[in-house]
């Protein structure tokens, strides 16, 4: 197999100067929408960069819950390396990989906590076995096997068997407070399209980037 031969023409479309909306989330959101729209998988997927006190990079896959002005939400165990990684330094970035559309969009921010008023009514939409599942697996520590949060997961399940499965302490999630986001759209010939938006005093400023 030989890896350089992997190559193919990106002609799906272009991104024109004259067609960007002013405000980088409107842009974001006919984006997913279109993500949604042609049937890719996990289009809500999220490759969420963060980094730890050596200023080492760590990078993983996390689902987008809701985003709006205020910023990008995702949901995770406050125990997990991320969220230790983002509580000594609150920078992260996301990257929506939308290869499928020739596309992919990339965030820089800053995190904030949501509260616990937030996280809850997210937690009490999840599916229950969903809801069991985090109080079972303390994310990012080691384990010695398999059968320990499987063990884990039944004695949960009997513990919660009747009424609701309560909040765990330990669960929560991230607002991504925006301050740029670059949109790329592949173009033929390697003459991609890049856009990047970074926000101002009011506003946003937008520039073409080189492919
Ligand atoms: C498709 C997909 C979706 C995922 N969604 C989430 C998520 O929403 N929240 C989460 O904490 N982890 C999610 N994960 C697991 C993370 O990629 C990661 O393994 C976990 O959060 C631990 O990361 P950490 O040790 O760097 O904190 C997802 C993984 C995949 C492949």
């Amino acid at each position: 197999m030989e890896l350089a031969n992997y190559r193919r023409e990106y002609l799906q479309g272009g991104l024109r100067r004259n067609s960007l909306p002013d405000n980088p989330l409107s842009l974001f959101e006919t984006w997913m929408q279109q993500a949604v729209a042609a049937n890719l998988e996990d289009p809500t997927a999220m490759v969420v960069g963060t980094v730890d006190e050596r200023g080492q990079p760590y990078q993983r896959i996390v689902l987008l819950k809701h985003v709006d002005e205020r910023g990008f939400v995702f949901y995770t165990n406050m125990g997990s390396r991320k969220a230790s990684q983002l509580a000594q330094n609150p920078r992260i970035s996301l990257l929506f990989p939308w290869h499928g559309l020739e596309r992919q969009v990339h965030v820089t921010g800053q995190v904030e906590r949501l509260s616990t008023l937030d996280v809850m009514k997210y937690f009490s939409s999840r599916p229950k076995d969903s809801q069991i599942g985090a109080w079972v697996s303390h994310q990012s520590s080691r384990i010695s096997a398999r059968g320990v949060l499987e063990g884990k997961f039944l004695e949960m399940k009997q513990k919660f068997a009747n009424g609701e499965v309560p909040l765990p302490s330990f669960w929560g999630g991230f607002r991504v407070k925006f301050d740029s986001v670059e949109f790329w759209q592949g173009g033929a010939n390697r003459l991609h399209d890049r856009f990047l938006y970074q926000r101002e005093q009011d506003g946003w400023s937008i520039d073409r980037l080189a492919p």
